[in-house]
């Protein structure tokens, strides 16, 4: 039986009476990806106050990997709710936090002595990554990259990339920030082609520090390994590599900012062991939690110690409700086979995307690393103008037809996967469906396109 189950009018009466509420009481920044209002969700699913059932691709953007209400992190903050809902651990401290602090020390790429401080959101733990680089280095400078995203506060509002909606009207900035191009082949920013670039867009870090910062003054670079708000864009395998070792020539610290990319989304708990890499510090949030507030800065020991006695903290960072639900997830993870799963699901994704492309000519770049896949849509593949309207008119159809997708990219022209690992396959099939009517509904068949083009 199908998943999907629409039985109102999209939004339904009591989801069009909570937007008007909504309108009124909240400002019109908070964005809404669907104007539907939630009361319940399971697994890769959920439910409206309207009784409408939809798939969720977007699992609350990338938190909720092990899925939706999971019964083990369920369990876990029940329990949790019995015993003391709040201390402050720089207060009077808890075993969770230090059992979690062990066990991301454990788990994170890089056998050597780690430590572990916990927050809570991903902007604030990339905060504390650059507030313990500079401690770590005696330096100033972070070296960002175009495209990227790294939260809404002020310093992480620095490293973000992307102006509308993002920094429009919120400067001055933190300062001692500077920006360099990705890896995004799709788009290469110096029109070159891998491999035959022989990775230019690393290499060219060198000469950043001869025309923009000297090296003596940067502290550390910061890089999602696979972008998030940025489109899923994926550098090629060797591309870290490099990175990283152009950054130790220099003493610079190399930040992996794995918020979006972590906890098995990529088909490795963290998409730094898919690049081979050991990032001196590893940024974590989102899933970590199982759907809890919740997020971390793991590195070598020494870097991590830093930051003088009282130097980093926070009132509710790493509260006992989301610590004790991250060992649920720690556990799930350790029990459970969501790595392969991730990459099963990353295929089918893949599979069916590239039938998709050799028919419309709107597909444009198909990629990711296992369970992190995205669609770049172009208005041609010739041109490879960004399909932006286009894209919105997709995850629109979607919606409306009981699939959540949310968009991503500078030019708002992605649709990315960021579902729950447990989907089904009778689900993800379903999910995939909806998608290609969705695409054949707005885009043009491929032999139509390229006579316009000529
Ligand atoms: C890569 C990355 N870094 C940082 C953040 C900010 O996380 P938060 O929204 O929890 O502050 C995000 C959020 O999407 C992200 O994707």
């Amino acid at each position: 039986m199908s998943t999907i189950q629409l039985r109102t009018q999209i939004p339904g009466p009591k989801s069009k009476a909570l937007s008007e509420r909504r309108a009124k009481a909240v400002p019109r920044g908070l964005s809404h990806g669907t104007p539907i209002y939630v009361a319940k969700a399971e697994d890769a699913w959920l439910e409206d106050v309207d009784g409408n059932r939809y798939l969720d691709f977007a699992g609350g953007i990338g938190c909720l990997n092990v899925g939706h209400r999971r019964e083990e992190v369920v369990d876990a903050v029940k329990g949790q709710l019995d015993h003391f809902l709040h201390t402050c651990v720089q207060v009077t401290p808890y075993e969770s936090y230090v059992r979690l602090a062990e066990r991301m020390n454990e788990v994170t790429p890089g056998n050597f002595a780690k430590k572990t401080i916990f927050v809570n959101s991903g902007a604030e733990a990339v905060e504390n990554a650059v507030k313990i680089a500079r401690a770590y280095t005696k330096r100033p400078g972070i070296i960002a990259f175009e495209d990227a995203f790294h939260g809404r506060t002020m310093m992480t509002l620095a490293l973000t990339s992307k102006t509308h909606p993002y920094k429009a009207g919120f400067a001055p900035f933190p300062g001692e920030v500077y920006r360099v191009p990705y890896a995004y082949c799709y788009r290469c920013s110096y029109s070159k082609s891998y491999p035959l670039c022989d990775l230019y867009c690393a290499r060219h870090l060198e000469d950043t520090f001869k025309k923009v910062v000297a090296n003596e003054e940067v502290a550390a670079v910061i890089a999602e390994p696979v972008l998030g708000e940025g489109g899923f864009v994926t550098p090629p395998p060797d591309y870290f590599k490099v990175l990283v070792e152009l950054c130790h020539k220099y003493g610079i610290l190399f930040i992996a900012d794995e918020v979006q990319s972590g906890f098995g989304r990529t088909g490795a708990l963290f998409a730094s062991e898919r690049y081979g890499i050991e990032p001196d510090l590893l940024v974590t949030a989102k899933s970590l939690g199982g759907g809890l507030p919740l997020a971390g800065v793991t590195g070598r020991a020494e870097i991590m110690d830093a930051p003088g006695v009282g130097g980093l903290g926070g009132t509710f960072a790493g509260n006992p409700l989301s610590c004790v639900a991250a060992l649920a997830v720690l556990d799930l993870f350790e029990r459970e086979n969501l790595l392969a799963r991730a990459n099963e699901l990353g295929e089918h994704f893949q599979r069916r995307a590239r039938e998709w492309q050799r028919r419309w000519g709107i597909i444009g770049d198909i990629r990711g690393l296992g369970g992190m896949q995205a669609l770049e849509l172009v208005k041609s593949h010739e041109t490879k103008v960004p399909a932006t309207e286009e894209t919105k008119k997709i995850s629109q159809f979607c919606y409306e037809h009981g699939l959540i997708t949310i968009t991503a990219g500078t030019y708002s022209n992605v649709i990315r996967v960021l579902v729950p690992l447990v989907i089904t396959n009778e689900q993800m099939n379903e999910a995939m469906d909806v998608l290609e009517s969705a695409i054949a509904n707005v885009g043009e068949p491929k032999d139509a396109v390229a006579q316009l083009v000529q």
